[in-house]
């Protein structure tokens, strides 16, 4: 199941249980355990009391009263000392405990804030590291919707200097929109020359047996230019004409690259039943963050991924900044979904897979 990051207040989130970094007390405090008692009343404080309190790395689960889940679940973070005591295993078992709970009481969605990464002084973007891990190790077995919920504008500092090199590809790659257009119009008029090409040479008669090894190979542009008089070919007979499909393109590199069914879903950050959707109902159209999701998780190289985005309808664009991202990825081999979600996050962009 996905996992996705989000920015956003955690109080707000309609999942089935959100995640409170609270102390060892759970009687409350600052942060997001201020703002999650504040927004549930006082009936919340209430059922905390007759917790006897958390120790660090624990978890425990209350109701969520005026909240828009079904459950809050209460961990307690280490407080950072330098990382030399255990900060981290503690951090990990936060996640692991919280979402232990989270299944064990049938929820299919819950919701995290950066534990520790506030008051407790943990580094937020190896706090982030942790949390992705121990979220992701989780899923490997287990079916919930995670989300990591980070707050307000201090996520924009989360990796900024991790994605220096991604902002220059950025600046390099980047291309105003006219320029696009001129491209995209290129390359549709030497597509109907290639398809012309090619039906003016099947219309050639045929050249007797005898002679047909020495026979000249009409040149390309002689052809095209006796090609002009065959009626235009619309778009759509084009698309007609291409053989393999979106659905048989992927069922067939699935097969090559010798993985499961699974394995391609959970690569692509995606949820079971939209691939089975994909798989069975030949007239779904996934959408473009879905389709590039799915070229990440069967590691397809560059014009694979564009074969298949084409296959879908979709092309991939030097004047999108989030498709730059993908590209930048892709030509660099990192086929880390997670990796690639969390550039795109950093940029503000929409992420590959999850929901869509
Ligand atoms: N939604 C999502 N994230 C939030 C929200 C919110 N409404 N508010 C803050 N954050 P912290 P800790 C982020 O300090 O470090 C409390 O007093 C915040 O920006 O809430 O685990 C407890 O009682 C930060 O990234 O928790 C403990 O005494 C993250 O949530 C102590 O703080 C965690 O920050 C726990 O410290």
């Amino acid at each position: 199941m996905p996992f996705e990051i989000i920015r956003n207040d955690i109080t707000r989130m309609r999942v089935d249980a959100i995640v409170n970094a609270a102390n060892s007390s759970l009687l409350g405090g600052g942060g997001v355990d201020g703002a999650i008692h504040r927004a549930a009343g006082p009936e919340l404080l209430e059922e905390c009391r007759r917790l006897n309190g958390c120790g660090t790395g624990q978890a425990k689960i209350t109701g969520a009263y005026r909240l828009p889940c079904r459950y809050v679940i209460h961990t307690v973070g280490p407080i950072w000392q330098g990382g030399h005591y255990g900060e981290k295993e503690l951090l990990a078992s936060c996640y692991r405990e919280s979402l232990r709970l989270a299944a064990d009481n049938g929820c299919a969605s819950v919701a995290f804030p950066l534990i520790s990464s506030g008051a407790y002084g943990y580094p937020k973007e190896e706090a982030l590291r942790v949390a992705e891990e121990t979220i992701r190790a989780f899923l490997e077995s287990e079916e919930l919707m995670v989300y990591l919920v980070v707050y307000g504008s201090e996520a924009f500092a989360l990796s900024r200097e991790k994605h220096r090199h991604i902002q220059a590809f950025i600046d390099d790659s980047y291309i105003g929109p006219e320029f696009e257009e001129n491209q995209r119009r290129r390359f549709w008029q030497a597509r109907r020359a290639d398809i012309r090409y090619s039906e003016a040479l099947s219309a050639l008669p045929d050249i007797p047996d005898g002679v047909k090894t020495g026979a000249p190979v009409p040149k390309k542009a002689d052809v095209v230019m006796a090609a002009a008089s065959l009626p235009e070919e619309s778009l759509s007979d084009y698309l007609k004409r291409m053989d393999e499909g979106f659905r048989d393109m992927l069922l067939r590199k699935i097969d090559e690259r010798g993985i499961t069914d699974a394995d391609c879903y959970k690569g692509a950050n995606m949820d079971r039943k939209l691939f089975s959707k994909i798989k069975n109902q030949a007239d779904y159209h996934p959408g473009k963050s879905t389709v590039l999701a799915l070229a990440v998780s069967l590691r397809l190289d560059l014009p694979e991924t564009e074969e298949l985005l084409r296959k879908a309808g979709f092309a991939l664009s030097d004047s999108s900044i989030f498709d730059l991202i993908v590209k930048f990825h892709i030509l660099h081999g990192d086929y880390d979904i997670y990796s690639i979600n969390e550039a795109l996050f950093d940029f503000d962009q929409k992420l590959l897979g999850s929901l869509n």
